[in-house]
């Protein structure tokens, strides 16, 4: 499914991590696992998780706030809130309710989407959409997870990955800057379960036999999941480019979903792209799923590596089998 069209506008983004931070060392005492290790297969050196009684929403609106400030529009100006997130406060009510609630959107319609670690580019082309046809003058587009709430910190192939965070955006009608120009969304339903939580849906509700066999936690075939990544970013940014009527050396900078270091690496090798061209910060933050894209744009944006007129290419994979991409001239 591919889009093209010059309206929707990025007018401000924002990020918020929880202070905490969880680093190898502090996993070193949790399974048996090293630092080294971790950081050679995946790139990570720490990661920050919520304290107990902190919930994706509140995360969500931290940096919606942000995100708002940013582009200087008030809460109650906000027409719709679009959460992407795999970790919602509860089955329902959807995060984003919670999240109109904690910053008074009181306006904005709200509701989430589910497309796992490429959701946020899901919701993002959502939101575009919405603009584009007019329907919203004031979109609040989020990425946010608590994956720490369902992580098995005594499974150390999942537990050294994950990490909690938010970042957002704010959609407006486009004013010639940090346009959206393209999203591209796909998937693919015969690789389900290669990377799931089993246990708490209509499928598997929870029990006391799913708990035991330890089912509400993330599973994944990592080696598996690995390669199937490589190979769909590296079509999927192909396919971006091409379709747009680019070359691979027209992007100025490349944020990939931050799955692991090694997969961006082999992506853009496979590419022919440097490691120049690549915004990563996955080595602080880990694998955060939805929120992974809009903490490092707004990272990259606050870091000077986006300039007016910029192409950057956004791309990411994820459980489902879901892909998402989007190029913004910034
Ligand atoms: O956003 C999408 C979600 N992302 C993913 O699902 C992750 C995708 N996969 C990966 O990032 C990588 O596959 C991992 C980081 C999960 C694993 O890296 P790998 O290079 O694929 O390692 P492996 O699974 O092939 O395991 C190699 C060895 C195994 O030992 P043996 O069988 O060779 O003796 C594992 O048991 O490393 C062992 N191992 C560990 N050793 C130390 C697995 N986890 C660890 C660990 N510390 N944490």
């Amino acid at each position: 499914m591919t889009q093209n069209n010059h309206k929707a506008s990025i007018t401000g983004t924002g990020a918020f991590l929880p202070p905490k931070r969880l680093t190898n060392h502090d996993l070193e005492r949790m399974v048996d696992t090293t630092d080294e290790w971790i950081i050679k297969r995946t790139g990570i050196r720490e990661r920050r998780v919520v304290e107990n009684g902190v919930a994706t929403s509140d995360l969500a609106a931290q940096a919606a706030l942000k995100a708002l400030e940013d582009a200087g529009v008030s809460p109650k100006d906000v027409d719709l809130i679009i959460t992407s997130t795999i970790t919602p406060d509860s089955l329902f009510p959807s995060t984003s309710c919670y999240v109109q609630q904690k910053i008074g959107a009181k306006k904005a319609g709200a509701f989430d989407v589910l497309a796992a670690c490429a959701g946020f580019i899901y919701a993002l082309s959502i939101g575009q959409n919405f603009i584009n046809a007019g329907a919203a003058s004031n979109v609040l587009v989020i990425g946010a997870e608590c994956l720490s709430k369902v992580t098995d910190y005594t499974d150390r192939a999942t537990c050294i990955l994950f990490g909690d965070g938010a970042g957002a955006v704010v959609l407006q009608k486009g004013n010639g800057h940090c346009e959206v120009l393209t999203t591209l969304l796909g998937a693919d339903g015969s690789h389900t379960e290669v990377l799931t939580l089993p246990a708490g849906g209509s499928k598997m509700p929870s029990s006391l036999q799913t708990l035991e066999d330890r089912l509400h936690y993330i599973k994944f075939r990592g080696r598996e999941v690995f390669r199937l990544a490589i190979t769909s970013l590296t079509e999927l940014i192909g396919k971006t480019i091409t379709s747009s009527n680019l070359k691979m050396e027209d992007i100025d900078l490349f944020i990939l979903h931050q799955s692991n270091y090694r997969i961006i690496e082999a992506t853009m090798g496979r590419l022919g792209v440097p490691m120049e061209k690549v915004f990563y910060n996955i080595d602080r933050y880990g694998n955060t799923s939805s929120a992974s894209i809009p903490i490092a744009l707004d990272e990259a944006k606050k870091e000077g590596r986006l300039k007016s007129g910029d192409l950057v290419l956004l791309a990411a994979f994820g459980g489902g089998l879901t892909w998402s991409s989007s190029i913004i001239r910034w």
